[in-house]
């Protein structure tokens, strides 16, 4: 199917830089998310971004990308969408509310691609008429420099909607990856366990921060340790991430780092809020 207007949902970090590319691929994008604030600083990164991008000679000078994206704060500004990639929070509730809203008011032909880390696109799915639209498209942070996207199909998932949906990601310049839906599917499978010893290490203070990430820089040629990442992913998905492998797999190889829980409970998020193992300047 031919897709022109892709609907974002969630102007986080994610939501950020999913708009910014699919606008730079030519697609009209409609941006969605509940907060009008997020909207605001969305613009502004993405225009930053884009700037950032255009000086590296990445992106056309005299080109307007940031014309092809228009804000709301209403899930109705959608209807016309072809496409919605959802990247709202990481919470089956606020995912499912979300489809089931966008299911009463976009046609049948709509399809819908959710970025989610780790929920199962299958249960998803099954929480709409029309299940076959509904696929996993997992982009990877930041969105606009990360190759990858990760596609998950559901188990009633259309074999047309992974061809539509791998087309777009290839337009925006991705390579996409078809993968099983699994609890993580195959980075978060593997990563978030590193992540999560990490924290363990921390928590046992065999280690500070910085010595356990250049350890895995000088060590193991990770361009990043795995604390600065963990506070570039947010705290708040890391650890959502850690509760559905554990609970998903029932292993307690997956069980989330006690001092993992105590930093999203005490708001330390990551980068996203300036503080999480590390400080940012916002
Ligand atoms: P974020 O916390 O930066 O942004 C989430 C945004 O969703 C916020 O602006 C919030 O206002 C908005 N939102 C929440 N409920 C909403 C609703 N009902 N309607 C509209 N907007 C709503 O989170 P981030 O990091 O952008 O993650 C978003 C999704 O992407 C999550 O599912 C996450 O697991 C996934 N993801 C995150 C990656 C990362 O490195 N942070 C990497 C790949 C996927």
């Amino acid at each position: 199917m031919s897709i022109q207007i892709i609907g974002v949902i969630g102007a986080g970090q994610m939501g950020q830089g999913i708009a910014q590319v699919m606008a730079c691929a030519g697609y009209q994008v409609q941006l969605v998310d509940s907060s009008a604030d997020a909207l605001d600083k969305a613009v502004i990164r993405i225009r930053q971004s884009i700037e950032k991008l255009t000086g590296k000679g990445l992106l056309e000078a005299n080109n307007d990308y940031l014309a092809a994206i228009q804000c709301s704060t209403e899930l109705s500004s959608l209807t016309s969408a072809n496409l919605v990639i959802e990247a709202a929070t990481e919470s089956e509730k606020v995912k499912t509310t979300i489809f089931q809203a966008l299911a009463s008011i976009c046609p049948a032909s709509t399809l819908f691609a959710s970025n989610t880390s780790s929920l199962s696109i299958t249960r998803l799915a099954a929480s709409i008429p029309n299940p076959e639209r509904m696929i996993g498209m997992h982009f990877m942070n930041p969105v606009p420099l990360m190759q990858l996207v990760e596609v998950i199909e559901g188990l009633q998932t259309d074999k047309s909607t992974t061809m539509t949906v791998m087309e777009v990601a290839k337009r925006a310049g991705k390579i996409s990856i078809p993968v099983k839906d699994r609890a993580g599917f195959v980075l978060n499978r593997i990563l978030l366990p590193m992540i999560n010893e990490a924290v363990f290490v921390l928590e046992e203070r065999n280690a500070t921060e910085e010595q356990i990430d250049q350890i895995m820089m000088l060590g193991a040629a990770h361009p990043i340790g795995p604390l600065a990442l963990a506070d570039l992913i947010g705290l708040d998905t890391c650890l959502s991430i850690m509760d559905v492998l554990y609970t998903q797999f029932g292993d307690s190889k997956y069980r989330a780092a006690p001092l993992l829980r105590q930093m999203v409970d005490a708001g330390r998020l990551g980068k996203k809020v300036g503080q999480g193992f590390y400080h940012y300047e916002r």
